[in-house]
């Protein structure tokens, strides 16, 4: 199943043949399903997950929280999409993985919103069964990666300062948000937050987090971000050899790391250049007194999110 062609799948997929394509278990697709991040329909037969909503989340418009899936999806995206790639319509036609890194290389040197992905999925094939296709070459080449060349960046979420004050969840509670407003103000949201298919992807995609959630739940969430940290979004803190630091999501161990921050920002980090690393205890949202918002404001924000 993994790797047909659009052309191949049927209108609705099973839960095993989903699971087979996004090579994930039919636990994570209940979690998706039970956060509104999935459609699926009742046949007699048990669920089943329409062929059109399957893709559109592999396109990448709306990609599971749980970031391991999304990027094995986008991955899967970028193999199963021959026709707006010549170049993997080759690989996919011949078997040729020579043809794949080929394609993957130029998706990881464009703009598109596929880079990321598509270097991750190059990083973690260097020292394995790909080592021999001279992939190291072609990063250096292509600018994608070259370890002796790399300028890191220090990506920090600043400390709230120690005298500001918090805002009150009660006082939150008790005054009514209009959603038109809360819309607007979510684009401060974005660069950590992808609402609506836009914005960066540090914190989980907000479209239908708040659908059935109480605005306290909703307004803690947003005024102690700390508290709770969402499950797969554990802060790492790196310090480089050249005394950056770089706060973010580790997604991607080995030689080289992968971090991405806040901004949209995702950096590549040669083993070589870390110097200590940690799991950080809070988290690397900003609250909402440090986003300078007010108690109005959040009330406004839980209108639009509980009406996304
Ligand atoms: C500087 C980055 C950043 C900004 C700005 C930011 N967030 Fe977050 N947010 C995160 C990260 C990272 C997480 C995941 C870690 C956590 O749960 O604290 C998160 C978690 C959340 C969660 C909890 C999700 C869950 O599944 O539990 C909500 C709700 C949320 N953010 C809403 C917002 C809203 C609304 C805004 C805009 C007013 C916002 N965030 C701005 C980074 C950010």
């Amino acid at each position: 199943m993994a790797g047909a062609v659009i052309s191949e799948l049927p209108t609705v997929l099973t839960t095993a043949e989903l699971c087979e394509r996004w090579r994930c278990t039919p636990r994570t697709l209940e979690r998706m399903a039970r956060d509104g991040r999935i459609r699926r329909v009742k046949l007699r037969g048990g669920v089943r997950y329409p062929t059109d909503e399957v893709l559109r989340i592999e396109q990448g418009e709306d990609r599971p929280a749980v970031q391991r899936v999304a990027e094995a999806q986008a991955v899967y995206a970028v193999l199963d999409v021959p026709r707006e790639n010549p170049l993997l319509h080759r690989a996919r036609e011949t078997g040729s993985q020579q043809a794949a890194s080929d394609a993957m290389l130029k998706i990881a040197g464009s703009n598109g919103p596929l880079r990321e992905v598509a270097t991750w999925w190059l990083l973690n094939r260097l020292s394995n069964s790909w080592a021999d296709h001279n992939l190291r070459a072609a990063l250096k080449v292509t600018g994608i990666y070259d370890p002796d060349a790399i300028k890191l960046e220090e990506v920090v979420t600043p400390k709230p300062p120690a005298n500001m004050p918090e805002l009150s969840i009660a006082e939150i509670a008790r005054l009514t948000g209009s959603a038109a407003r809360g819309k607007e103000i979510s684009t401060r949201c974005l660069m950590c937050h992808a609402i609506g298919g836009t914005g960066a992807e540090l914190g989980p995609a907000l479209d239908g987090w708040g659908r059935g959630k109480s605005p306290e739940v909703i307004a803690r969430a947003i005024v102690t971000p700390g508290a709770e940290i969402a499950q797969g979004y554990d802060a790492t803190e790196l310090k480089t050899t050249d005394g950056l630091t770089i706060q973010g999501l580790l997604i991607k161990e080995g030689d080289p790391l992968m971090m991405r921050s806040q901004g949209g920002i995702t950096q590549i980090v040669p083993a070589g250049r870390v110097a200590s690393r940690r799991r950080m205890p809070g988290s690397l949202m900003m609250s909402a007194a440090q986003l300078g918002l007010t108690a109005q404001d959040v009330a406004d924000l839980i209108a639009f999110l509980r009406a996304e």
